[in-house]
């Protein structure tokens, strides 16, 4: 009903708005006034920690794409190898693993199928596992050796949108736990991290309240025959998070890409008026990655791309080349896809219900999978 609803005519748009709370809510209790990361639900011991020489995380959908920003983060702050792979894939190829490997399991509802085969076999090879999930109680959770509840509130809609943001602020939590565990000292960067996430619900709620332009790109886009998007870094998964949001609710032809890998293929997909979306990093630190990507975004654009860029506040130098221009708030690169994404997730939202589809009720999907 449109009470269920809060006023909203989706569960979509209800859940994206609850975002800045979502996100709050993950991180209540879990920072201290120093800085410290409490993770009081890990029941695992700091030895155990400090004795992980390798992380996997497995999961599916857009959680797996949690995971993927997680693998920067997780690698920039501990040092510790950190391999992604769909929860799927996972035990089949016969993974490597002992008891100094941590699993980490991402899953919404706690009940996706193949995520839960992952982590058994990842226990029978002996390995740790911690779940980050949403639902307590669930089957994942209860099978893993410790658990961070990602407190995002019920989950109604069958495309993911808030599950995920709390997704990236739990790998967040547990990368800056486990450098901290392990004596990393803490760089100067990884120091204000802390600060930077308790700032992101107010970021998020600046984001929300500029969305107008993009809902209405998003009906001009609504009869394109397909969308690119392109990123580096930590915005390459949030591509494929973009891609993955229109496919499932607009059912249409879209693709994310690493922005230096186009030229190896993808960019042969080009043509007079393709939309591409193209996640811009922070100029600030690493300078490179953006330099980079603006070089790409003239590549595309010379060849007929109509781009839609998604750049910080006081990013000048996208301007010349952008059709339509997306902003955000400034954000460290390691931390942009919590405010990167929510553009996506509007315009996925409301090309779907411009080409009139049902957007809480996809075609083909459901909410969880509890078959292999
Ligand atoms: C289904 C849903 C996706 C979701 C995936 C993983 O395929 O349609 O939106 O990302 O499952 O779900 P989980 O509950 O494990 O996060």
């Amino acid at each position: 009903s449109a009470a269920e609803k809060g006023g909203y005519d989706y569960f979509m748009l209800k859940e994206i708005a609850e975002q800045p709370q979502a996100v709050a809510d993950t991180l209540l209790g879990r920072l201290t006034e120093t800085g410290e990361i409490v993770l009081d639900e890990v029941r695992l011991t700091d030895q155990d920690l400090r004795d992980v020489d390798k992380v996997f995380i497995v999961a599916c959908g857009t959680a797996y794409h949690s995971g993927l920003v997680a693998k920067y983060a997780i690698e920039h702050w501990t040092r510790i190898p950190c391999e992604v792979e769909t929860a799927s894939e996972f035990r089949y190829r016969d993974p490597v693993l002992d008891r100094s490997t941590l699993v980490i399991a991402i899953s919404q509802s706690g009940e996706t199928m193949d995520t839960l085969m992952a982590l058994r076999h990842a226990k029978e090879q002996k390995a740790r596992v911690l779940a980050i999930c949403n639902t307590n109680g669930s089957t994942i959770p209860r099978e893993s050796d410790a658990v961070l509840y990602t407190h995002g509130g019920p989950e109604v809609a069958v495309a993911s949108t808030k599950a995920f943001l709390t997704q990236l602020v739990a790998c967040y939590l547990i990368g800056l736990h486990l450098a901290q565990v392990r004596g990393i000292k803490y760089a100067d960067e990884v120091g204000a991290v802390v600060q930077q996430l308790q700032e992101m619900p107010d970021k998020l709620r600046t984001v929300l309240e500029s969305m107008e332009p993009v809902r209405k790109l998003a009906r001009d886009l609504a009869s394109a025959q397909q969308v690119l998007f392109i990123g580096r870094h930590v915005g390459y998964p949030v591509a494929l998070e973009g891609a993955l949001k229109l496919k499932e609710l607009a059912y249409m032809h879209a693709e994310g890409f690493a922005a230096g890998e186009l030229k190896h293929g993808p960019i042969a997909l080009i043509d007079q008026g393709t939309p591409v979306v193209c996640i811009v990093p922070s100029p600030a630190g690493r300078g490179v990655l953006h330099d980079k990507i603006v070089s790409n975004i003239q590549e595309i654009r010379a060849r007929g791309a109509r781009t839609i860029v998604i750049a910080e506040e006081g990013d000048d130098a996208v301007v010349p080349y952008a059709d339509e221009l997306i902003r955000v708030p400034r954000t460290p690169t390691l931390l942009a896809p919590l405010v990167t994404t929510v553009p996506l997730q509007v315009l996925s939202c409301e090309i779907a219900s411009s080409r009139g589809h049902d957007v809480d009720q996809p075609r083909n999907l459901a909410k969880s999978v509890t078959v292999e």
